[in-house]
């Protein structure tokens, strides 16, 4: 199936919120030129109309939230046979990547599917109709399963997954709600088991795009994020950032 088809339902302002700008800098440029402004008023809205357009660019092209992504790295999950965990799981993206990615994998998608769900795709159909139709029209459902609960209290035994992903969902918990996931993860997860950690980055890319507007209080960086998955069990192999991601490959340490 085509990608089109997929709605992963992040909002429009996430790819397209430069647009309205764009359009009011360029009417002013026009309207300058013909009224004749002076240099000044001119540079002012030529400047914006650049950061604009270029902003419109980078958050369509280069973070294309609502498109199909791919892992960060292709050191996640290498074996690639066995159950991994999405922690946060929201519409489908990040359990799509792993499925796609990992063509003998089966995975539990698991979302509290609450007030934060909402936030982030809006009301509506049900979320897990939302998740299961994407997972469908990937292609990949018959390996998915879902699961509703709390990422802090995850319903699992010690040592079920043999890997686990979490994709900027962690970073919506305050710090005590991170460690305790951060916890929760390393304890269902089987020691050697990889665990990868994507979270919204602050680097320039999405700093010179929306400037303080997508920082949210889980904006922390690789500083805090590094030390805390290490003292909840695990051993950091590799770490990186994409554009508006910072990811954490990590290893649950063996008894
Ligand atoms: C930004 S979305 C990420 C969705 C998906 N992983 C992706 O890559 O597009 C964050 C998700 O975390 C979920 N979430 C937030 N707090 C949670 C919690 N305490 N337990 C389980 N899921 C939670 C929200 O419902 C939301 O679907």
């Amino acid at each position: 199936m085509s990608s089109s088809a997929l709605n992963f339902g992040y909002p429009w302002w996430l790819t397209y919120g430069h647009l309205p700008i764009v359009a009011v800098a360029l009417l002013l440029l026009l309207v300058g030129y013909w009224r004749k402004w002076s240099k000044w008023p001119m540079l002012l809205v030529a400047a914006v109309f650049l950061w604009s357009s270029s902003a419109l660019l980078i958050s369509r092209f280069l973070f294309d939230i609502n498109g199909r992504g791919s892992l960060p790295t292709e050191n996640f999950f290498r074996g690639g046979t066995g159950r991994v965990l999405d922690i946060g799981a929201g519409t489908g993206r990040s359990s799509i990547m792993v499925l796609e990615a990992r063509p003998q994998a089966t995975l539990v998608a698991l979302d509290l599917f609450g007030e934060s769900f909402d936030e982030h795709f809006g009301p509506g159909q049900s979320p897990q109709e939302r998740l299961l139709r994407n997972l469908q029209i990937a292609g990949v459902a018959q390996r998915a399963t879902l699961s509703t609960a709390d990422m802090r209290k995850l319903p699992f035994e010690p040592a079920t997954f043999d890997a686990i992903v979490s994709a900027y969902a962690m970073d919506h918990l305050n710090r005590e709600g991170s460690i305790q996931s951060l916890a929760e993860a390393a304890r269902v997860l089987k020691p050697g088991g990889d665990f990868l950690l994507m979270l919204v980055a602050k680097e320039p890319w999405i700093e010179f795009t929306f400037g303080p507007l997508i920082m949210h209080a889980g904006t922390r960086g690789a500083a805090w994020w590094g030390p805390r998955v290490q003292e909840a069990g695990f051993q950091v192999v590799e770490e990186g950032t994409r554009p508006a991601t910072l990811y954490i490959l990590a290893r649950r340490s063996l008894p």
